[in-house]
């Protein structure tokens, strides 16, 4: 008989390494595009906006205000929160569905913005899931002792791959960025784990498929306006609740505590009713999930990144405390973390 998984054992308290979030940051637009507005672009309605997802407004990005401007500008925050200068960042991961370019990573303009000249750079491609996937490697990197301080960008432009005429999903969606830097502090409270899953059955229900080798861009499939978000709307929101609950679940259990331990849980900032229905079968009460998707929308892989600083700087966590933060995304992707703050 195989023997069930076992979880993996708790790095709380590590004594010789552990890792820590020492400085967040964040980024919006400013400019402002409310449900309102989007009424005189499609056939909808800010009550049928705001009672299927919560989402009241969402921030746009300028024309000339890239992926890359919005991370580094988060970046800046987390550093200066920090108290730690750009030559003392040792790797730089972004995480995006929406980079500069295909190549070179977008993790690279951000470090010729902010002269972060001794760092390593690679972007990270996870969907919604991405800033928790960066956030795993750069613990991982941590660990190993490879290096000791991580700047973690999630950054969207997602403005620029929505489909301005599909009502479907051009409601959901905002651009913004946020940061975080990671670093060895020994023997001190930090990301006590994270756990990472992926179901590449679900590719097909949200996707992008022009741009890449598959679909390239050509006038054709521009004009057919593949190179835009697609989504099956009512198959994600069934997988984002299945999702999130077993990550939330796994990272608990990987960390030895209960929902009734966490003093607040950061999710995905997708759907106001996804997260409620995520709160219910966790038994948690509503009040002890941040959220801010009333102001941003959807921002892919900003989301939680976002959420997190802002939950940080209005001190939602305080010293001690369990947060639990939990993402799904395209491909599908999963992904979550306990942190002790
Ligand atoms: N305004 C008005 N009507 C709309 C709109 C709109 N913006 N969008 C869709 N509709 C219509 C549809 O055309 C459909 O009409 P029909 O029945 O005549 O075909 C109807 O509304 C569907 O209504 P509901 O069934 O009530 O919609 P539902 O409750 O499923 O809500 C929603 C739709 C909000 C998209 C929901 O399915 C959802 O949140 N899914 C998950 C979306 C998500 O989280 N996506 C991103 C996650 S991953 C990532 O972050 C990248």
């Amino acid at each position: 008989m195989t023997k069930a998984p076992q979880p993996r054992s708790p790095r709380l308290h590590t004594p010789k390494r552990s890792v820590s979030i020492v400085g967040t940051g964040s980024y919006v637009p400013e400019r402002v595009v409310t449900n309102a507005d989007l009424e005189k672009l499609v056939e909808t309605s800010d009550e049928w906006i705001v009672t299927r997802t919560g989402i009241r407004e969402r921030r746009i990005a300028a024309a000339d205000e890239y992926t890359s401007d919005m991370g580094a500008k988060a970046a800046q925050a987390a550093m200066d929160q920090a108290g730690i200068g750009p030559e003392e960042i040792d790797l730089i991961l972004v995480a995006t569905v929406s980079p500069d370019m295909a190549f070179p990573s977008t993790a690279c303009f951000v470090q010729k913005i902010i002269g972060a000249k001794n760092a390593a750079c690679f972007d990270i491609s996870a969907a919604c899931s991405g800033f928790l996937y960066a956030i795993e490697i750069a613990q991982q990197f941590i660990m190993s002792q490879t290096y000791n301080t991580v700047l973690v960008i999630g950054s969207e432009k997602l403005s620029t791959l929505v489909d301005w005429t599909d009502r479907n999903t051009c409601v959901l969606f905002g651009d913004g960025a946020g940061a975080a830097i990671l670093r060895n502090r020994k023997g001190a409270h930090g990301v006590i784990t994270t756990y990472m899953g992926s179901d590449g059955d679900f590719s097909d229900i949200l996707l992008m498929p022009g741009g890449g080798c598959r679909v390239p861009i050509t006038k054709d499939n521009v004009e057919q306006r593949l190179n835009t978000i697609k989504m099956s709307g009512k198959e994600v929101y069934k997988q984002a609740v299945n999702v999130m609950l077993k990550a939330a679940q796994t990272a608990l259990s990987q960390a030895g505590l209960k929902s009734e331990d966490l003093a607040c849980i950061i999710p995905h900032q997708a759907n106001v009713r996804i997260i409620e229905a995520i709160a219910e079968r966790m038994n948690v009460p509503m009040d002890r999930f941040f959220i801010n998707l009333e102001r941003y929308g959807n921002t892919s892989a900003a989301s939680v990144a976002v959420a997190l600083d802002e939950a940080n700087r209005s001190g939602r966590m305080k010293i001690g405390d369990y947060v639990l933060l939990i993402v799904f995304g395209g491909g599908l992707t999963w992904a979550s973390s306990v942190i002790q703050w």
